[in-house]
């Protein structure tokens, strides 16, 4: 094998790889918090780019694997009622492949950046562990 097809070998199994871990390399997207955000929500943002974005898009949004938006504009989390309601459904449920792999404190910082991302929370207040009494709109 010449030496540039392995090297592109190299690097497709790579990027497979990067798909599959959800990491940066796979969703250069995910926007930065607003400026003056807590680093829980700046956590959180790396967090999501991490373990979300792969099936959830770098923007909440990304039909392929889940039809609506989780948050902005067509989204359907405001059943969730409080920042504690989503909580507790990412606690049980998300990561869909592995609900297990992160723990409550990154559940938190997560629910922290959506919310934050769609207007519910001010990007400066970190939220309490497990989440709060704000409404979800
Ligand atoms: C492997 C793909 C996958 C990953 C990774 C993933 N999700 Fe999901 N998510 C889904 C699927 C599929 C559903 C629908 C589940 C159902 O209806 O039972 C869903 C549903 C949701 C919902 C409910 C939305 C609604 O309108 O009902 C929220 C909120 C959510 N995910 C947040 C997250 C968060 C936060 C993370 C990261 C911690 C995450 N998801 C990671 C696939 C994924």
């Amino acid at each position: 094998m010449k030496g540039s097809v392995r090297n592109a070998a190299v690097a497709a199994a790579a990027a497979a790889a990067a798909l599959v871990l959800g990491t940066a390399a796979a969703n250069p997207e995910v926007p930065a918090p607003p400026a003056g955000a807590s680093s829980q929500v700046l956590q959180g943002a790396r967090l999501y780019q991490q373990h979300c974005a792969l099936c959830h898009g770098a923007k909440g949004r990304d039909a392929n694997v889940f039809p609506r938006p989780i948050w902005g504009p067509g989204h359907d989390i405001a059943k969730f009622g409080t920042a504690r309601g989503l909580f507790e459904y990412v606690q049980l449920l998300m990561p869909f492949d592995d609900p297990a792999k992160i723990d409550d404190a990154a559940k938190t910082a997560i629910v922290n950046y959506m919310l934050v991302r769609n207007g519910n929370l001010k990007p400066d207040k970190p939220l309490p562990p497990g989440g709060d009494q704000t409404a979800i709109r």
